[in-house]
């Protein structure tokens, strides 16, 4: 069918059955990714270590936006550890102070802190805050951003696939995302993920 619509190029109806087929594709591979995931999830246990995944991409946002001058303060609990996978962790943290290095005007801090345990969740839980002091975003902005390919400023570059990465990882960890305002003035992003 879509070798079919694809040999009639200028036919309206054509271009529909290739464009509802591109959908589609993309959804399969979009369940087959977060099948993948959730698998992986279940099997392994694995634990990782915060500060220094912080401290490093901090290290390398810093040189990769160097041109913006932005400077970028850590704080982070030395005994903080995430009960996941290093590369998903790098994946979220990477996302936000990304984010946070493109929107800044010349500040991002991140913080990482243990909370107190939930009664309600099972074990430790890990906070991550990642602030900047750009012009930040509003409360409905804030609910566009998160879904895929959602920009709302398209003077940077970027694809706005970002951020609906980070919901959908915080998701299948049992976290999630919360988008407010820093006291810098700029975005507040908020992990909140299964600590160990
Ligand atoms: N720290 C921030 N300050 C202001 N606006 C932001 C900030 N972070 C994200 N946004 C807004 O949210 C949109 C979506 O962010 P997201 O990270 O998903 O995409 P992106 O950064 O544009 O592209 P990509 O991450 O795929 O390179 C951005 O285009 C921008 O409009
Ligand atoms: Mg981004």
């Amino acid at each position: 069918m879509v070798n079919e619509a694809a040999a009639r190029p200028r036919d309206p109806f054509a271009n529909k059955v290739l464009e509802q087929a591109d959908i589609m594709r993309d959804q399969v591979a979009r369940h087959l990714e977060r099948a993948r995931l959730a698998a992986r999830l279940t099997v392994v246990g694995s634990i990782t270590d915060v500060a220094p995944v912080v401290t490093a991409l901090a290290r390398t946002m810093e040189k990769i936006h160097h041109d913006r001058g932005v400077a970028i303060e850590v704080h982070a609990d030395v005994e903080a550890r995430f009960r996941g996978e290093r590369p998903d962790l790098e994946e979220m943290i990477g996302n936000l102070v990304d984010n946070a290095c493109k929107w800044a005007s010349a500040r991002v801090a991140i913080d990482v802190v243990r909370e107190r345990p939930d009664p309600s969740r099972a074990g430790q839980v890990l906070r991550i805050v990642v602030d900047d002091d750009g012009r930040g975003l509003s409360p409905s902005e804030r609910e566009q951003v998160a879904h895929r390919g959602r920009r709302l400023d398209e003077t940077k570059p970027g694809s706005g696939l970002g951020l609906s990465i980070v919901v959908e990882l915080a998701g299948l960890y049992g976290g999630e995302l919360k988008l407010g305002t820093a006291p810098l003035g700029g975005l507040r992003a908020e992990l909140v993920l299964p600590g160990a």
